[in-house]
């Protein structure tokens, strides 16, 4: 739970304070060492933390002190029950209601940051009510920052959205709120709007990046049918100003806590509103993204001679994308997940993600314990020492370091023929051809050296 406001560069004149139940959390936050990665994060932290940037573990106080209380609690999908798979899981966000319903003494404006259902407010709104002893003003504020470029999103936001009550109380507790924007963000990019429409707009505006990178994606598939190139096709029709042309580019399919986990959200709702044809509809995003995972094993696989098994496979990146530790429906994890139910030998590294969290994502993906996955899997320090000995390199995410590899070096060590599956287009290709490589990119035209015997 956040009282006040997200962190800026500018230093508004108003006391942040951040509270959590967690101590270790907490206690990382206020260390030289942030639990999270994300550039520019420590700059910011490390200049007002103490000034006007607090985290404490005193969530009553926290509670009592704030005019405005942000709630950014996690909202994931719900694993059981009903709407499982789908809907969202209000757990946190309930107790975090009921607990500032019972400590609250003076009326206070409640800021839904984590995404939400539409209708949460005025859910969240009954049990403030029910439960507390003041008058409490429930606005829903959407964010829109991605992370790696989180900080930059932040402090330039395309739009900052706020959706509440159309009543005084309600409109009085927008524009409180809008005032606190103001300090860094031009008015012309605080829309106001009822509370429904915010809410809607943040499931609606994930699921159409998430619709563009399934439909690139989709085009890839009919580039390697047909010989076309989906960097050359994206550009083409990227240069239309009606589409535009970003998250145009072909991968591996997306990740992040985000995209899957709005789009499921939506097809509840759709669902639940009886309008079963739009839920099918945007499910076809998600659906269109595991072909897309499955897609690029395939490809691994027929190419690598039609069998993986016992063979060593070099993963280069786990991380959902370049510049964040953060693995959260990466597509690593799935990619991964195969290669094991294939019996590959696969080596990973990634310069950011912690080997906690590579050793949890696949025992719960893959449903074997540590012990078992180790038999699979390696992590390793470098790209260099992932590759040492192995039939393929595999590139699940985009890091900037890996085109800078010297790929003449890594081949020395790896099995002939060798094979570089690009699952992110950030190599260059004809390089690698050049090297001996036989290369398989998303949506390129195929290798000739390519078995491609079976279509994917
Ligand atoms: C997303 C939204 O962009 C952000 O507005 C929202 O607040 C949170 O969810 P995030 O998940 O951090 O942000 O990353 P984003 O840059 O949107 O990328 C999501 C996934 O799509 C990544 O796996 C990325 O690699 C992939 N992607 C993105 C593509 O495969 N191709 C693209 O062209 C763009």
């Amino acid at each position: 739970m956040c009282c006040w406001t997200p962190l800026s560069l500018s230093l508004p004149p108003y006391p942040l304070q951040i509270v959590d139940i967690s101590v270790s959390r907490i206690a990382a936050w206020n260390s030289d060492v942030l639990p999270i990665y994300e550039p520019g994060l420590d700059k910011v932290v490390k200049t007002c933390r103490g000034k006007n940037l607090f985290f404490s573990t005193e969530v009553d106080q926290g509670i009592r002190d704030a005019d405005i209380i942000f709630v950014a609690v996690n909202t994931p999908t719900k694993k059981v029950g009903l709407g499982a798979g789908r809907a969202a899981d209000l757990t946190y966000w309930e107790l975090a209601a009921r607990r500032i319903a019972s400590v609250a003494e003076t009326p206070k404006v409640v800021v839904e940051k984590s995404t939400v259902p539409i209708n949460t407010a005025e859910a969240i709104s009954a049990v403030l009510h029910g439960a507390g002893k003041t008058r409490f003003d429930v606005l829903s504020n959407p964010e829109f920052l991605a992370e790696g470029t989180a900080m930059t999103d932040l402090d330039k936001p395309d739009r900052v959205l706020i959706g509440g009550n159309m009543n005084e109380s309600g409109m009085a507790a927008v524009a409180k709120l809008a005032d606190v924007y103001a300090h860094w963000v031009p008015r012309e990019r605080i829309l106001t709007t009822n509370v429904w429409s915010s809410e809607l707009s943040k499931l609606v505006a994930n699921s159409f990046l998430a619709q563009r990178v399934s439909s690139i994606n989709a085009v890839s598939a009919i580039c390697e049918a047909s010989g076309a190139d989906v960097d050359e096709v994206a550009r083409a029709v990227g240069m239309d100003s009606r589409i535009g042309s970003k998250f145009l580019k072909a991968s591996v399919g997306f990740g992040g806590s985000c995209f899957q986990k709005d789009i499921l959200n939506l097809v509840y709702l759709c669902q639940s509103m009886g309008l079963a044809d739009v839920a099918e509809y945007f499910h076809s995003v998600v659906m269109m993204n595991d072909r897309q995972k499955e897609r690029f094993v395939s490809r691994m696989i027929h190419g690598l001679f039609n069998t993986v098994t016992g063979k060593r496979i070099a993963l280069l990146g786990f991380a959902f994308k370049k510049d964040t530790g953060d693995t959260r429906e990466s597509a690593s994890i799935e990619i991964c997940r195969r290669l094991i139910e294939e019996r590959a030998s696969v080596c990973i590294y990634d310069p950011k993600v912690e080997a906690d969290q590579i050793w949890m994502d696949l025992t719960t993906a893959t449903k074997l314990d540590k012990t078992e996955v180790q038999k699979y899997v390696t992590l390793c320090d470098s790209a260099y020492e992932a590759a040492l000995g192995a039939h393929a390199l595999a590139i699940a995410t985009e890091w900037d370091e890996f085109k800078t590899l010297d790929y003449a070096k890594i081949q020395e060590d790896m099995v002939k023929p060798s094979f570089v599956f690009d699952g992110r287009n950030v190599l260059d290709h004809d390089a690698l051809r050049a090297l001996g490589y036989i290369v398989y990119a998303i949506g390129k035209p195929l290798d000739p050296k390519l078995n491609t015997s079976i279509n994917c």
